[in-house]
């Protein structure tokens, strides 16, 4: 059958291996092939996976850059060479497994997701993406489909710190930001080194707009809308931006015991008030924008020392990036006032920004309709969680699957989707990579 013929039915949990044959197939004509998704597999691997830096909450502690980090991509990697896939490393440290098409002028169709994890993490943010990308690539093979574009499965590198693996690659990562410290102590360069990249070329891993088909990235929702209306798959509409700054606070450090209460310059009250400060404004509009104050260190820090200095971090996150600025904007002009107050001052300094991201049309109808096919519900929604594939919108055509999170919990060891739902999940995934594989 002519590999133009292709319909894009899914009918069932199965896609038509009506694509062109492997070299591989010796004898012709053959019995029609199906590849699927073997969904015990990949909820075996995904348990596999959660052992490197499992934490005693039951989550995982596997920050980009450390040990954990380094020893879960090799398990992925030869997960990737079983699946048939070339895998190798950039120069940032991401792992791209690449399997070649049948049409050698045809640009690759991407997909995949992050394994790293933010401290005391759980078990499914990126993984479910990584490993049903991986489950797609060795479902695909078992099965001899060979595809008219290459594929390359992406594991990206330091998803959670902030893209830093897909934002070299969109060409996003500015060269400063190679000194920008991670979770796991070690610098952005020093990390991609550790992985097996090299910050001093990292722009040889960039590409250009129009050098990928399409890109597609399954992951668990992190909120609970799917589960709270019982729908089986999300498909997003677009991705919010993200800023962040470091802030610090500078007071007078002085004795705990003598210094009355109306002679103090301190650093604490400023930032607590500061916290405060940061939510009101932030709520003050409608609107679905996010603040958070989420880190915060006061030095010395000792119960008898009124703190000098405090530095915390301001993280403001939306699908308009003009409504961002207006926030920051707001609540630097209420810093001024607080520090005011008690003779203390606020400094801001800009460390990251993503910038948000609409879905395409076309692909969306793709995940709409493959989904549809597999007799599954849909329903389009934003993220508000961050993701590679804002970097990827950059250069070509990007979709998202979203699958629900038990309770809406993420960033946590209480993480939890099902295994019925990841097979959903990935299901959909191939079928979307096979519709996207019929287009130009
Ligand atoms: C990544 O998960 C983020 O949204 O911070
Ligand atoms: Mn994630
Ligand atoms: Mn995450």
């Amino acid at each position: 059958m002519d590999r133009r013929q292709f319909t894009g039915s899914v009918a069932g949990a199965f896609v038509g291996a009506v694509l062109s044959r492997s070299p591989i197939a010796p004898f012709a004509p053959r019995p029609m092939r199906r590849a699927a998704i073997d969904a015990n597999r990949l909820n075996t691997n995904i348990k596999a996976l959660s052992a490197f830096g499992a934490n005693p909450q039951g989550g995982v502690s596997r920050v980009a850059y450390s040990d954990f980090d380094k020893a879960g991509r090799a398990y992925v990697m030869d997960l990737m060479r079983t699946a048939g896939l070339d895998a190798r490393v950039d120069f940032a440290g991401n792992i791209v497994g690449r399997r070649s098409g049948s049409d050698a002028t045809l640009k690759p169709i991407m997909f995949g997701s992050h394994i790293d994890s933010v401290p005391d993490g759980g078990n499914f943010d990126g993984t479910v993406g990584s490993l049903s990308a991986i489950e797609v690539a060795q479902s695909l093979a078992e099965s001899r489909m060979r595809t008219r574009h290459p594929i390359e499965v992406v594991v990206w590198a330091n998803e959670e710190g902030g893209l830093y693996g897909s934002r070299v690659v969109s060409g996003q990562l500015k060269a400063a930001e190679l000194d920008n410290r991670a979770w796991s102590g070690k610098t952005i360069a020093e990390g991609m080194t550790f992985l097996g990249g090299a910050p001093s070329r990292v722009s040889e891993a960039r590409r250009q707009r129009g050098d990928i088909a399409a890109y597609l990235e399954l992951h668990i929702e992190q909120g609970g809308t799917l589960e709270r209306e019982a729908v089986n798959i999300g498909v997003v509409e677009g991705i919010v931006g993200i800023r962040r700054w470091d802030v610090t606070v500078s007071g007078v450090q002085n004795h705990a015991g003598t210094t009355p209460m109306d002679q103090r310059h301190d650093a604490m009250l400023a930032a607590a008030r500061f916290v405060e400060m940061v939510n009101r404004v932030v709520r003050a509009e409608p609107g679905r924008q996010v603040g958070t104050v989420g880190r915060l260190e006061a030095f010395p820090g000792a119960p008898n020392v009124i703190p000098g200095r405090v530095v915390c971090t301001l993280e403001v996150r939306d699908v308009d990036a003009t409504k961002t600025q207006r926030i920051f904007d707001a609540i630097a002009g209420e810093a001024k006032q607080i520090g005011e107050a008690n003779g203390t001052t606020m400094a801001f300094r800009a460390v990251h920004e993503d910038i948000p991201a609409l879905s395409d049309p076309a692909i969306r109808s793709i995940i709409t309709d493959v989904a549809k096919e597999l007799k599954l519900t849909t329903r389009h929604m934003p993220s508000g969680a961050g993701h590679d594939a804002q970097s990827m919108a950059q250069l070509g055509p990007m979709g998202m699957i979203f699958i629900p999170s038990i309770g809406g919990i993420s960033h946590s060891p209480r993480e939890f989707s099902t295994a019925i739902d990841i097979e959903r999940g990935a299901r959909v995934l191939m079928a979307a990579v096979l519709k996207a594989d019929t287009l130009a």
